[in-house]
């Protein structure tokens, strides 16, 4: 038999993550042990469907349910059940906004996890992965799963949306490094929105044909455990070059990263941070201080981070 727990509040945190690595736009996404946002969601006694974010003093996240991924998610999530209690949702921001580490992401990712654990729904990984995409619409205009997939699930995920949605998680090999450096800036509300109005809508078959081989190359080295293998594929020839005009200091951030002995660089998700890969624990450092140099060369000031790929979301706590 099956007795569900009586749950009144539960909180779960998850990890910010990059995603495309390159030349897998929308496909690949990665979980950065690096920051954390917390999500608590707490059942009401009244029963009339309201959802209320409770503003801490993150008060840079936006207060209306739709405008709010966490919320957003949450509230799809309800309607799908016909769950009508009232809820309180308190989100604690980790995970810097607009930056291109999954912000978003992860406070829709934590708030599915909190929400399904409150509700004893036993959702499967395709369905909690569809209503944290739910989120994303409120800062992409769309549902794109790469972001979501790594804050959920942690490690390297892999994400085909059609004709079915279906995730693939692939273990990180143990030696790789990611340097993370996050520019100082203010990005627009709808950053990755305006990002995402960049990319070409024809591409040349020769440059889809240099993109797939180089995602080909990424999925074979995280298979084989090689990181210089993945890093070989971090190459892209059709989205990287549409945005780096919204990055100062892309082009000294990478030239600084690669001659400090990086394996690959590219921008974090729909930037404006970059990511570097090393296997050197060494060599980290110097290449952080590199780009860094390279975004000060652009009047952007900006700090470096090194981690590693983070486990997935989790319930931190609950009665
Ligand atoms: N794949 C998405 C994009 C990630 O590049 O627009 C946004 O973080």
């Amino acid at each position: 038999m099956n007795i569900k727990e009586h749950i009144e509040f539960c909180e779960a945190t998850a990890p910010s993550s990059t995603a495309n690595l390159g030349p897998g736009f929308d496909v690949f996404g990665l979980g950065l042990d690096l920051f954390y946002d917390k999500v608590s969601i707490h059942k009401l006694a009244t029963k009339n469907g309201r959802i209320k974010i409770i503003l801490g003093d993150d008060t840079n996240i936006p207060s209306q349910v739709i405008e709010n991924s966490a919320s957003l998610s949450v509230m799809k999530f309800a309607q799908k059940y016909k769950i009508k209690d009232d809820l309180d949702i308190r989100i604690t921001k980790g995970v810097p906004i607009g930056l291109g580490l999954g912000s978003s992401a992860a406070s829709s990712a934590a708030a599915v996890i909190a929400f399904n654990e409150l509700f004893q729904c036993r959702l499967t990984g395709n369905e909690l992965l569809e209503f944290a995409a739910e989120g994303e619409v409120s800062s992409a205009g769309v549902k794109h799963y790469d972001n979501v997939a790594a804050s959920l699930f942690g490690g390297f995920v892999i994400v085909r949306t059609s004709p079915t949605l279906q995730f693939i998680k692939v273990k990180t090999p143990k030696d790789l490094i990611l340097v993370v450096c996050v520019p100082d800036i203010v990005t627009a509300a709808k950053k990755t929105k305006v990002a995402r109005s960049l990319i070409p809508k024809d591409i040349p078959i020769k440059d889809l044909t240099k993109n797939l081989s180089n995602a080909c190359i990424i999925v074979s080295g995280f298979f084989l455990q090689d990181t210089d293998l993945i890093a070989k594929g971090i190459i892209d020839t059709i989205v990287e070059s549409a945005r780096k005009i919204l990055i100062d200091g892309y082009d000294e951030v990478r030239s600084n990263a690669l001659g400090s002995g990086a394996l690959a660089v590219t921008i974090s998700g729909a930037g404006p941070s970059m990511i570097a890969f090393t296997k050197s624990t060494k060599n980290a450092r110097k290449i952080g201080n590199a780009m860094e140099q390279g975004f000060i060369d652009s009047k952007v000031k900006s700090r470096s981070y090194i981690c590693h790929p983070s486990n997935e979301a989790k319930v931190i706590s609950k009665f």
